[in-house]
């Protein structure tokens, strides 16, 4: 195997496995990067929804208050301001989700889907559990959720225990079965948000791509660069004087004497061989007189 190929083939492997370990690193570290970015989207959902909340039940409930003694109105419930403002967010972008989860709901739109279900049984099992976070496929990619408990304090109990406690203005409107029956500080429901990660992945996996391909490119120009030098400086001396030393030693002393020019380690060897001839051709012809 001659010089050049062995110095590419182990210039290659060792690149090899260098650009298989920077890509599994970096490929690691924009996913979890889009993931963070995913993370901190749907916080700011969640903290949006809960100013929603607080903006209804402070600054619309009093207004309300007069007109709910005979029609309740569904605009001063919390929960539904909330849910209101995220589906007309959806309208324009799909797939950013809210909603508040709960088993048995007043209004049926809020109704947990299966795997809402088992996040609200997630947190009615782990009491301490604050916050759920997590990874699913849906029809729309994948995506990523936000999940926190919501508890039933003493003030919810108001229209949220038994009908008959209720105010008969919501039972009228939403029955006598639906949204009852909450015991104090227990776990009823979850605010879900979802966000997407597709577009944050697909934009991870660019980046990951236009590295991978620069780190190739830097790689084929340092090769070619590499392989010149080589040819010129080592590999076309060397065989130069490779034919010189087949000549002289066949016997033809007209070949012309190696060109050994420079202060680089191959003319040092090339004004030695030079020497060495010159030597060889006084011995010969001492040996001839
Ligand atoms: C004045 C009555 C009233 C009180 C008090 C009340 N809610 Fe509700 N709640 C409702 C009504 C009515 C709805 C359904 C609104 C709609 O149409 O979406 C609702 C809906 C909800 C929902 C959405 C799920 C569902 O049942 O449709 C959650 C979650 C919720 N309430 C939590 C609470 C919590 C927590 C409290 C206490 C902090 C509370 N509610 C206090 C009347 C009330």
């Amino acid at each position: 195997m001659n010089l050049l190929l062995r110095v590419n083939l182990a210039v290659g492997v060792v690149f090899a496995t260098g650009a298989v370990v920077t890509g599994l690193v970096c490929s690691d570290l924009v996913h979890s990067n889009a993931q963070r970015e995913a993370f901190a989207e749907a916080g700011l959902m969640m903290d949006a929804a809960n100013a929603m909340r607080t903006y209804t039940s402070s600054e619309i409930v009093p207004l309300l208050d007069a007109q709910m003694s005979h029609d309740f109105l569904p605009q001063s419930v919390p929960s539904y301001a909330a849910v209101q403002n995220f589906l007309k967010l959806r309208e324009s972008r799909p797939q950013y989700t809210y909603k508040e989860a709960t088993l048995n709901p007043t209004n049926p739109r809020d109704r947990a889907a299966d795997w809402e279900g088992d996040i609200i049984q997630r947190f009615r099992n782990d009491p301490k559990s604050e916050e759920l976070v997590g990874e699913r496929d849906t029809p729309m990619g994948r995506s990523l959720y936000l999940a926190r408990p919501i508890h039933a304090d003493a003030e919810c109990l108001a229209c949220h225990s038994a009908p008959s406690a209720a105010p008969p203005s919501v039972v009228a409107r939403y029955g006598a079965n639906n949204g009852f029956g909450w015991q104090e500080h227990e776990v009823v429901g979850a605010q879900l948000v979802s966000v997407p990660l597709a577009a944050a992945e697909a934009s991870a996996a660019q980046v990951l791509r236009a590295f991978v391909t620069s780190l190739i490119a830097v790689f084929i120009i340092m090769m070619a660069v590499l392989n010149v030098i080589l040819y010129l400086m080592i590999v076309r001396p060397v065989r130069q004087m490779a034919r010189v030393a087949d000549a002289v030693s066949l016997g033809d002393l007209t070949v012309p004497e190696f060109a050994a020019s420079g202060s680089s380690e191959i003319s040092a060897l090339g004004r030695s061989f030079n020497r060495m001839r010159t030597s060889l051709e006084k011995a010969l012809k001492m040996l001839e007189g």
